[in-house]
């Protein structure tokens, strides 16, 4: 078996966009901050996919509600981000966030770039993580301007430029 840190150090090399996933249980929005986000297929149903670390805190709420919302995130961004993903801010990550539910109720921010409205239609469990495959409801196209933010080598980033 190969050396974990090695493995990871090879995945700090890979240039991911930054999403948050969010969802919503009893009024509660949750959400954090992913990059495993990846396209799945487009028929016969546009479906997409997220991997979710079963000690984040709304794993169980994802799991359990059965609706996420992927919510990419544009260059402007990075604190957003870092609300999503840092524990001493989970209970302020919706303060001054404006969102609205779109087809399943989760929350798409529309101070984003995009939001895929999913409903889950497979579970599929690998160790620490759980891929939720999600049947996309609705996506809105927030901003004209496709100015992503990028994660790579544990920095935030955008890109320089484009080749061709
Ligand atoms: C750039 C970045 C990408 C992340 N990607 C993922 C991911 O794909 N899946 C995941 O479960 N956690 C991911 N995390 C970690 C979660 O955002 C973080 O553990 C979570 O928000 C912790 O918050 P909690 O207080 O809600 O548990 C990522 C964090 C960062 C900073």
């Amino acid at each position: 078996m190969i050396d974990g840190a090695l493995f990871k150090r090879g995945m700090r090399r890979l240039a991911a966009g930054v999403s948050i996933i969010t969802t919503i249980e009893q009024s509660i929005p949750q959400g954090l901050v992913a990059t495993s986000v990846c396209s799945v297929c487009v028929e016969p149903e546009p479906s997409l996919l997220v991997c979710v670390n079963l000690n984040s805190s709304c794993h169980d709420a994802i799991s359990r509600t059965g609706i996420f919302c992927v919510n990419l995130l544009s260059s402007g961004d990075v604190e957003l981000a870092r609300r999503f993903s840092s524990s001493e801010s989970r209970d302020r990550r919706f303060e001054e966030t404006p969102w609205q539910p779109l087809f399943t109720g989760a929350p798409a921010l529309s101070a984003t770039l995009a939001s895929f409205d999913c409903e889950i239609t497979q579970v599929i469990p690998v160790h620490s993580h759980t891929i939720f495959i999600g049947a996309v409801r609705d996506v809105r196209l927030w901003q004209s301007d496709v100015d992503a933010l990028l994660y790579i080598d544990g920095q935030y980033g955008v890109l320089a430029s484009s080749v061709a």
